[in-house]
């Protein structure tokens, strides 16, 4: 549990998650696992990239999301481990790192129906594609165009890890709200939802089709309030703008600071972003 982490006084060396995911929780993951309360199984509505899964101990994890591609590959990953990984790594190559192969690959990945073949693609599509983004068109095709990256990594070793790990997790495909009303006594939320924007220009929204919009936050803020209310702690992490501050006013303890991030649509450009981590318990 988060507990041993903290008492065995040696700092944890922080596990990378295999996936390059817009909003993950690497470079904060150290004051998010002190916010973290203490349960038996942590449950995730957001998993993204799953950082928090991978750097935290609690006895099982809930890992949902709402992207089909990145519950089938979870759940392809946990029960194959090395042989769906030696698999993915056939395309790591030069041969497949140009924009011919890469658009060929990115149409079959959007035509086939063959799960594994799916899950394999997307692991490329993450490493090739443009600023490890993951972004689908209105009927649902990967569009992120080609990423021009000199050797791309293949992550071998932490997808090893990941599997490892997975094998005390139930990865789910649902929507926020259902899996944080299945919570029991016992478990812990964290939810990273997508950021509120910043600035009205800028839209941080679009990781799967679908969007998230404040109508969204909202609810999952009203939730947050109905679940620690029947004794469940849940953590919330998001941008610190008027709009959170206003909607997590009935939190316990909110948790301010800032994180050096590309902001800018091109990912060229650096800036700070404020950041806070609500605690409703
Ligand atoms: C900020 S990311 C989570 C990042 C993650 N904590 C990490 O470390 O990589 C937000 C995630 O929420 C998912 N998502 C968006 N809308 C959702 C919804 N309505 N229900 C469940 N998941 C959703 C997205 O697919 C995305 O993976």
């Amino acid at each position: 549990m988060v507990a041993r982490l903290k008492n065995n006084h040696k700092q944890p060396t922080n596990i990378r998650p295999f996936l390059k995911w817009a909003g993950n929780k690497y470079r904060i993951i150290d004051r998010v696992r002190k916010a973290l309360p203490q349960g038996k199984c942590l449950i995730e509505p957001f998993a993204g990239s799953a950082a928090v899964f991978l750097n935290t101990d609690y006895e099982r994890y809930i890992i949902n999301d709402n992207n089909p591609d990145l519950i089938n590959l979870y759940n392809l990953l946990k029960k194959e481990g090395i042989t769906f990984i030696k698999k993915c790594r056939h395309y790591f190559t030069p041969k497949y790192n140009n924009e011919e192969q890469y658009y060929k690959l990115r149409k079959q990945f959007n035509e086939t129906k063959d799960q594994y073949k799916r899950a394999m693609l997307f692991v490329y599509l993450n490493r090739h594609g443009y600023n490890g983004l993951c972004r689908y068109n209105l009927k649902g095709g990967y569009n992120v165009p080609f990423g021009r990256y000199k050797a791309p990594y293949f992550p071998e070793k932490e997808m090893l890890v990941f599997h490892e790990k997975a094998q005390n997790a139930e990865f789910v495909l649902s929507s926020f709200e259902e899996v944080i009303q299945s919570a029991r006594k016992g478990d812990v939320i964290y939810c990273d939802p997508p950021y509120v924007p910043l600035s009205s220009s800028a839209n941080f929204t679009s990781y799967s089709s679908g969007g998230f919009n404040i109508e969204k936050q909202q609810q999952l803020a009203e939730l947050a309030k109905q679940t620690s209310a029947k004794g469940i702690p849940i953590l919330i992490s998001n941008h610190n703008t008027a709009f959170t501050r206003k909607a997590y006013d009935k939190a316990n303890k909110i948790t301010k600071f800032h994180v050096q991030r590309f902001i800018s649509c091109n990912g060229k450009k650096r800036g700070t972003a404020g950041e806070l981590l609500a605690l409703f318990n």
